[in-house]
C-alpha cells in the first residue's frame, strides 16, 4: 500500500485518507467539530469569525434573522476584507512573504510579495478616488487574467466601493447589461487579453458595449496586449499613467459587516442576469473557514486555484480566501494546454504546487490529450485536489487520481455556488472519499434532499436539494431585485424557511451527498453556467427568428452541449448560412460559451396550454427518454 490514500479499501467503497494526512490536517477531529456545529451552527460560525477574522469594532449578535430570507450575520461589526487580506499581513513577518505569483501565457513571470500587492492596491485605490470613486458605488471590472484584476478588486474595496466583474468571455450585449443594472460609472478593462497566443480585443468589445451603456463616464484602461485601441479622450485613461507618481498610502475604510463587498452576475430561469450582492462580514468568515479546513493551507503551501477571478470560484479562492489566511498562491494567464499540452504539469513542477484546485471540465479535456503528458510529470509537491463546478464522473475523479495526484492526493470535491459564497458540500482531508460524491455538509451547513411536501428524502432517493439554517457568506439579495431574490430561492420551502439551491442530489446509506444536476433552466456547459432564457432571447432577438427554445444535452467532454430549437418567422428559409449567422448572433449577444453546439430549425414547439415551452420533453426527445407526463402539453 501507499502512503496516500487506501486503494485496497477503496474497492470495498471508500478512500480512506492516509494516517499521516489526518495527523497533518489543520483539523485532526474535523468530524467531531462537524457533529457539534450541527447542533449549534451560529457557534461554530462566531467562534470561526474570531479566529481568522480581524473586526476594528466586534459585533454585537452573530445572526440576526428577523428580517429573514434576509438574514444579517456578525451585526454591529466593523471590518474590511482588505485589511484581512493585506494590511495586517503588511505589519508582521508575512510583509515579505509572496502573496501571488503570475505566470503569463508567454512565460513572464511577476512574484508580488504582500507588501508589493498592498502597495499597488492602495495606488489603484487612490486612482478610484481620483475618478471620483465613493464609498457605496460600484465599479466594473472587465478584465483578462492578470494581477491587475485582483489589484482592481482589492483597491475598490479598500475604499468601500462595490466591485462588479463581468468575466473577460462575455460579449458586449452581456457586459452593457451588467454595467447597466450596477450602474457603474467607472469602467476598469484592458487593451486586450492573451489566449493561446491570440488577442481578445477587451477594450474594443468595452467600447461598444459603452454605446449601450451611457451611465459610464470613466475607463481605465490597462496596456496588456499593446494592440491598438480606440480613445476617447477625456474618458479613456491608461493605468499606467494614473498610477505613475501616485501615493501609495491609502486608508483603509471601515466597513459594516453587512455593507456591500461586490455583485457577481449569474444565469437564471430568465434571461436577465442576477447580480448576487455578497457583503463585507459574513462572506469573509465563510470563505477563510472554508479554505483552511478543505484545502488545509499551510504557510510553506503553493496554492494554485486555476479559475478565472471573474467568476465566484476567482472571487472566493483565488482573490479574498487566499489572502485572508496569508498563503501564497499562482496564478497562470492562459488557455490550459497552451502551447503544449503538459504547460498546467510543467506549471505545477516549477512552482512546486502543492494544492490544486480546477474543474471537472478541464480535466475531461486533459484525458482527451491522453495520460502521457501528465505522466511525464512526477509532481511531488503535489498533496490535496480539488474539483469544483458540476459533478466530476468517475472515470474523471480517479484519472485526476492517478495521473495527475499519483494515487497520494485526495480530491476535495466542493458543491457550491456563487449564491453560496463559499463551500457548502465538501470533504476537508479527514473524510473518506467516494469519487463523485461531494461527501458530507461542511461543518455549520445543514444541507439535506427533501421531497416536495419538505420531508426528507430515503437513502438513494432523488430530492431537491435544500440548505435549512443560514450561512456566513449566504447572497443577501439579488442587486436592486429583493422580490425576485425571495421568489428564486425562498419560495419553494417559504413554509419551512428553507433555502432552495436549484439542485436535485441524493443521499446514499452513509449520507453522502450526490449531486444530480440542475432542476431549473439553467445549464452548466464546461462548468459554465448558461440560463436557457438567456440563449433563447439572443436567439430571438435576431430578425429572422420567431421563436426559440434551448436544452442542455449530455456531452462527455463538456457535461452539456446547448441545443437549440428555432422557429423562423414567415418566409424566411432555414439553411446553413442561416444556422451559422445565428451561432454568430449568440456569440455577439452573450459571449462564445454560450453558442449552441446544434441549432434545429423547426415548425412547431411543445407549449403548455398556458403557452410556456416544455423543455423536458424536447430533452426527451433528443435524448431518447421517456416522455413522461404530458398531460400539460397543449393540443
Ligand atoms: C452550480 C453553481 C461554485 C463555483 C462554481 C459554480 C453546480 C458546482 C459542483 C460540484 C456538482 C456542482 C451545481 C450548482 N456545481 N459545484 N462539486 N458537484 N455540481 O458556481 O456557476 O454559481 O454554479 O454548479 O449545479 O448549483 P455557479
Amino acid at each position: 500500500m501507499t502512503e496516500g490514500i487506501d486503494l485496497a479499501a477503496a474497492k470495498s467503497e471508500f478512500y480512506h485518507p492516509s494516517p499521516r494526512v489526518v495527523a497533518n490536517a489543520y483539523a485532526p477531529d474535523y468530524l467531531a467539530l462537524r457533529e457539534q456545529a450541527a447542533n449549534d451552527p451560529v457557534a461554530f460560525w462566531d467562534a470561526r469569525a474570531k479566529e481568522l477574522i480581524d473586526w476594528y469594532e466586534p459585533y454585537t449578535q452573530v445572526l440576526d434573522q428577523s428580517g429573514a430570507p434576509f438574514f444579517k450575520w456578525f451585526v454591529g461589526g466593523k471590518t474590511n476584507v482588505v485589511h484581512n487580506a493585506l494590511d495586517r499581513h503588511v505589519q508582521g513577518w508575512r510583509k515579505n512573504k509572496v502573496a501571488l505569483i503570475w505566470e503569463a501565457e508567454d512565460g513572464e513571470v511577476r512574484t508580488y510579495s504582500y507588501y508589493d500587492l498592498w502597495r499597488e492596491v492602495n495606488q489603484f485605490a487612490n486612482v478610484l478616488k481620483g475618478l471620483g470613486v465613493a464609498k457605496g458605488d460600484t465599479v466594473t471590472i472587465y478584465m483578462g487574467r492578470v494581477p491587475e484584476l485582483p489589484i482592481a478588486m482589492l483597491a475598490t474595496a479598500k475604499i468601500g466601493a462595490i466591485h462588479s466583474v463581468v468575466y473577460g468571455g462575455f460579449s458586449e450585449q452581456a457586459l452593457a447589461d451588467r454595467i447597466n443594472d450596477a450602474q457603474s460609472r467607472v469602467v476598469v478593462t484592458c487593451d486586450g487579453a492573451w489566449l493561446r497566443g491570440k488577442t481578445v480585443n477587451l477594450k474594443e468589445i468595452t467600447d461598444e458595449a459603452l454605446t449601450k451603456a451611457p451611465v459610464v463616464e470613466q475607463v481605465v484602461v490597462l496596456k496588456r496586449t499593446g494592440q491598438d485601441v480606440a480613445w476617447v479622450e477625456g474618458r479613456d485613461h491608461w493605468w499606467h499613467d494614473l498610477t505613475h507618481d501616485i501615493s501609495a498610502e491609502c486608508p483603509t475604510e471601515p466597513m459594516d459587516a453587512e455593507d456591500p463587498l461586490f455583485i457577481l452576475y449569474t444565469s437564471g430561469s430568465t434571461g436577465k442576469p442576477k447580480g448576487q450582492l455578497h457583503t463585507c462580514g459574513g462572506y469573509q468568515v465563510h470563505i477563510a473557514t472554508t479554505l483552511q479546513y478543505v484545502f488545509d493551507l499551510k504557510e510553506d503551501d503553493r496554492y494554485w486555484c486555476a479559475a478565472d477571478p471573474g467568476w465566484i470560484t476567482g472571487h472566493s479562492y483565488i482573490v479574498y480566501g487566499p489572502l485572508i489566511l496569508g498563503a501564497t498562491s499562482l496564478m497562470y494567464e492562459g488557455a490550459p494546454g497552451y502551447p503544449n499540452p503538459d504547460r498546467w504539469w510543467a506549471l505545477v513542477e516549477k512552482f512546486g504546487v502543492t494544492v490544486l484546485y480546477t474543474a471537472p471540465t478541464a480535466i475531461r479535456g486533459f484525458m482527451r490529450l491522453g495520460e502521457s503528458w501528465p505522466d511525464k510529470h512526477p509532481m511531488q509537491s503535489l498533496r490535496l485536489l480539488g474539483s469544483v463546478g458540476e459533478p466530476i464522473n468517475p472515470e474523471a475523479w480517479r484519472w485526476y487520481y492517478t495521473h495527475v495526484g499519483k494515487e497520494q492526493c485526495p480530491i476535495m470535491d466542493t458543491w457550491w455556488q456563487t449564491e453560496t459564497g463559499g463551500f457548502m458540500i465538501t470533504p476537508t482531508p479527514v473524510v473518506p472519499l467516494k469519487p463523485g460524491s461531494g461527501t458530507l455538509p461542511f461543518a455549520g451547513i445543514l444541507a439535506d434532499v427533501v421531497r416536495e411536501d419538505g420531508s426528507s428524502a430515503d437513502a438513494n432517493e432523488d430530492g431537491y436539494l435544500v440548505i435549512k439554517h443560514p450561512w456566513p457568506g449566504m447572497t443577501r439579495t439579488i442587486w436592486g431585485d429583493p422580490d425576485r431574490f425571495k421568489q428564486t430561492y425562498w419560495a419553494d420551502f417559504a413554509q419551512q424557511g428553507w433555502y432552495f439551491t436549484g439542485d436535485s442530489a441524493r443521499r446514499d446509506e452513509d449520507g453522502y451527498f450526490w449531486i444530480i444536476g440542475r432542476m431549473d433552466d439553467v445549464i452548466k456547459v464546461s462548468g459554465y453556467r448558461l440560463g436557457t432564457a438567456e440563449i433563447e432571447s439572443a436567439l430571438v432577438s435576431h430578425p429572422k427568428v420567431a421563436e426559440a427554445a434551448v436544452i442542455g444535452v449530455p456531452d462527455e467532454l463538456r457535461g452539456n452541449a446547448i441545443y437549440a430549437f428555432c422557429i423562423l418567422r414567415a418566409g424566411v428559409e432555414g439553411n446553413d448560412a442561416l444556422m451559422n449567422e445565428l451561432k454568430q448572433h449568440v456569440r455577439h449577444e452573450v459571449g462564445p460559451i454560450a453558442v449552441p453546439q446544434q441549432l434545429d430549425f423547426v415548425a412547431t414547439l411543445p407549449k403548455t396550454r398556458s403557452g410556456k415551452i416544455m423543455r423536458r420533453l424536447l430533452k426527451a426527445q433528443v435524448t431518447g427518454q421517456p416522455l413522461g407526463d404530458t398531460s400539460t402539453l397543449e393540443a
